[in-house]
């Protein structure tokens, strides 16, 4: 059966039923057609499947890193391993990319985008979606539009003026559908002047559909619907999460009542048989059955886009570790041996693999000692580390019953992942959300001797044992902020545990009635009594030192912006105190968004690994002893101050005043606010070093009108091979632009990564066309390129240009 064929079949009911949920990841099945479940999952960085903390998938590096690759290629072989990964989760619809353009570093979700220039972003967008969906799954590209803050995220108004809109927030989402044909799109939550996005009948009526020709379909943000008939007639063509409250049934009432149109129904079931064909649903492709396919290639592809998307923000000669004189590395800081992969909220995925920086370095360091050091833990208002799945033996072993007794015999059993367990919807078939009991039994072996606090932290009530025995009782819960406001205090003890003893551990829950449940177990180790000075010690008497700080998922992600931009917790004085010790540091920040490196000053070598994803530590490993090169370039300027960054300039900017957020700074967005007002930055969009170096020259641009070529010629004047990111900056300054209208200095209109041999040139061409000089016009409300004279600049950054011409538009 086709799309169309499935339309003509489908009574006015069952078109309705398709435009919501039917539970919270699928759209609810035609039984009397065969037709089965079109399932989704986040995304974005790798697919997730059905269940938090249950199957694994490979956990690929976020956003920010997957920007920092500069490399359409390695992009698009991202795209296609996440179709396959979504295949083998029996996913039809990746929730992902996130494409917003941060205003501010500070957005809990900044991780997830891939740049704060339009360009690079619809440039990275394009590429990924349009390779997703060559492997037969859709993407669904969120969040539609200008998502850009956690804070009052499900409501606050963005203030946004045409032009900004059309030059800034938009374009990722116009490559992504008039490029990549995007097969979805995700309303996002908040309000576009005045008026949810959701409802909002310009953005997804006028804009979307008719402007960019969008044919396919759009999906809520996850309980982002606040009507029907707004927001069905405004071009809303599915409500998630199931069940229903807005579409749906309630939509064919509507019909009933005349106050919706049956045209509208049937636009959005034309749209939503198409999507169900475009992803091999209507030829049958239901698995409910989710693998763990750990694929070596897909692997080294992780590893290889870990890297690529790494940035050497500097290097004073101390990397790649190499030499006789290297006797001893100490690798310090709270994310060396606990590196983070990915930030919080719906992104997470369980990774196959947790893998250990100490280890890997050790690995490629033969006959060097690597010693270790924690120097600080990274915990927030009291929270406590989740349990180190490298402490545990074969996973989560969970049975599960459907009473609230842990009676008779278990209806279904499998192995957890991680030590956080989130069921959104029915944990197991047979097996009811609101009616179940779990127990989940694992072999814990700590690493340490002393004193370990347990934590307990579940939704119904709950108990943890260790070896039989009840260490933590909460079978009355205390409500608290966890599981999304559903769940409990975390409940805490304190043991002692000797190093390398297995223990048995198992947790014991007990349903209750709300649409999410689960637990969380943490175990925090024994304090380490002056954490700093050994850290310092361990310095000293290095040759060398890697001091990984930054961030985790608990300080990073949905939900919550940052506070500022220090690192948090004691690193800064850790990073000071040791770098200070030893100068000889590589300071590496694992984090997913641009932090105060100030501390880092006096070191050797900084590293921006942002989250990398599983193959991280290993990929770290390569990078530090030059087995692979760090070659990403920034996506988004790295600002000394928070108030240098734009959107800073004033509250009612960010994070915004009486439920609105004014996107003042307009198109001054990044690096071209740091350019108008002459503000320096930490480093510069599009910086980035590497192990070579390299000349450009010969800058040519060839063609006329808007129509241009650049070209020029890139060698590498260093001793090994290595990449280089040439970046083509157009400039208005010389046109005749009407009074009022402020064009940026410059703005990034291409770029290529070449990888070259010692002594190797390469020409290197990039095509400019109308759109790398036009301005969005708000008088004729299209793009318009004023003539007269521009700059072409090329560089390795915003701020490094190395050759420049004019030519007459
Ligand atoms: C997020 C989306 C996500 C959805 C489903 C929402 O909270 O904003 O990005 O796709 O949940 O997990």
């Amino acid at each position: 059966m086709n799309a169309e064929e499935l339309e003509a079949e489908l009574t006015p009911e069952e078109k309705a039923s398709l435009t919501a949920g039917g539970d919270v990841w699928r759209l609810p099945p035609i039984e009397r057609l065969g037709i089965g479940r079109l399932k989704m999952s986040d995304g974005p960085s790798g697919v997730r499947g059905g269940q938090f903390g249950t199957r694994r998938s490979l956990s690929f590096p976020c956003g920010m890193a997957a920007g920092s690759t500069w490399d359409l290629d390695l992009i698009r072989r991202y795209g296609e391993a996440v179709a396959d990964e979504a295949i083998s989760k029996g996913v039809h619809l990746v929730l992902g990319p996130t494409v917003c353009i941060p205003r501010t570093p500070l957005g809990g979700r900044t991780f997830e985008s891939f740049a704060e220039d339009p360009y690079l972003s619809a440039r990275v967008t394009a590429a990924y979606v349009a390779a997703v969906q060559a492997g037969g799954v859709g993407c669904c590209v969120k969040h539609f539009a200008c998502n850009d803050q956690e804070h009052e995220r499900m409501t606050i108004s963005a203030e946004v003026d045409e032009r900004t809109l059309r030059e800034v927030h938009l374009p990722s989402f116009e490559a992504a559908v008039v490029e990549a044909g995007a097969w979805a799109v995700m309303s996002a939550y908040n309000r576009l002047n005045g008026t949810f996005c959701g409802e909002h009948p310009e953005l997804l009526g006028g804009i979307l559909k008719d402007e960019w020709g969008f044919d396919g379909v759009v999906v809520s943000d996850w309980f982002g619907t606040h009507s029907t008939v707004e927001a069905s007639t405004a071009g809303l063509d599915i409500e998630m999460p199931g069940p229903p409250q807005y579409l749906g049934p309630n939509l064919a009432e509507a019909v009933k009542q005349g106050s919706v149109d049956t045209g509208v129904v049937d636009e959005h079931a034309s749209r939503i048989a198409r999507l169900m064909e475009r992803t091999g649903l209507l030829a049958g492709r239901v698995v409910d059955d989710e693998r763990e396919d750990d694929d070596p290639q897909r692997r080294a592809l992780a590893r290889e886009l870990a890297a690529a998307g790494t940035v050497l923000l500097r290097n004073d000669g101390l990397l790649p570790l190499a030499g006789d004189g290297l006797r001893r590395v100490a690798v310090i800081g709270p994310n060396a041996r606990a590196l983070q992969t990915g930030g919080g909220g719906s992104s997470v995925v369980v990774p196959f693999r947790h893998q250990d920086l100490v280890d890997e370095l050790r690995d490629r360091l033969p006959g060097v000692e690597v010693v270790h050091e924690e120097g600080c833990r990274l915990t927030k208002d009291g929270t406590l580390p989740t349990l180190d799945m490298r402490l545990i033996e074969g996973g989560f072993r969970t049975e599960y019953w459907p009473n609230t007794t842990h009676e008779g015999e278990p209806l279904a059993a499998e192995a957890l992942g991680r030590a956080e367990y989130i069921a959104l919807g029915d944990p197991a078939p047979g097996v009811g959300i609101d009616n179940f009991s779990l127990r989940s039994t694992t072999t814990f072996r700590p690493d340490t001797d002393g004193t370990w606090t347990l934590g307990l932290a579940s939704v119904g009530p709950s108990r943890l044992l260790l070896d039989g025995e009840v260490v933590i009782d909460n079978t009355r819960p205390e409500r608290a902020k966890s599981f999304f406001g559903m769940g409990s205090t975390t409940v805490t003890a304190e043991v002692e545990l000797s190093a390398g003893t297995a223990h048995e551990l198992s947790v014991e829950l007990t349903s209750s009635p709300a649409p999410v449940n689960g637990f969380r177990v943490d175990a925090d180790r024994p304090a380490v009594p002056d954490a700093l000075g050994r850290a310092v010690a361990a310095a000293r008497d290095a040759d060398a030192v890697v001091l990984v700080v930054g961030s985790n998922p608990h300080w990073e992600t949905e939900g919550v912006d940052r506070k500022g931009l220090a690192l948090v917790g004691e690193q800064a004085e850790l990073v000071r105190a040791v770098v200070a010790a030893n100068p000889h540091t590589a300071v590496v920040v694992n984090a997913g968004a641009p932090v105060d490196v100030a501390p880092a000053e006096g070191a050797a070598s900084l590293m921006m690994l942002w989250y990398p994803g599983e193959e991280g530590p290993a990929a770290l490993a390569e990078m530090l002893v030059g087995t692979a090169e760090p070659s990403g370039r920034l996506p988004i300027t790295f600002p000394h101050r928070i108030d240098d960054v734009a959107s800073h300039t004033d509250p009612t900017w960010y994070p915004g005043a009486g439920g609105k957020v004014r996107y003042g700074e307009g198109v001054f967005v990044g690096y071209r606010h740091f350019d108008a007002n002459g503000v320096e930055p930490a480093f510069a969009f599009g910086h980035g070093t590497g192990y070579s170096t390299f000349d450009i020259g010969d800058l040519r641009v060839d063609g006329s009108g808007t129509d241009r070529t650049v070209a020029l010629r890139v060698t590498n004047t260093g001793e090994r091979r290595g990449a280089e990111v040439v970046q083509v900056y157009v400039a208005a300054a010389g046109t005749d632009a009407p009074a009022g209208i402020d064009r940026p200095a410059k703005e990034l209109k291409g770029f290529a990564k070449v990888v070259l041999d010692p002594g190797e040139s390469t020409d290197v061409r990039v095509a400019l066309d109308h759109r790398s000089f036009a301005r969005w016009d708000v008088d004729s409300h299209d793009w318009v390129a004023d003539s007269g004279t521009y700059d072409v600049l090329v560089g390795v950054s915003s701020r490094d240009i190395r050759q420049q011409t004019s030519i007459t538009a």
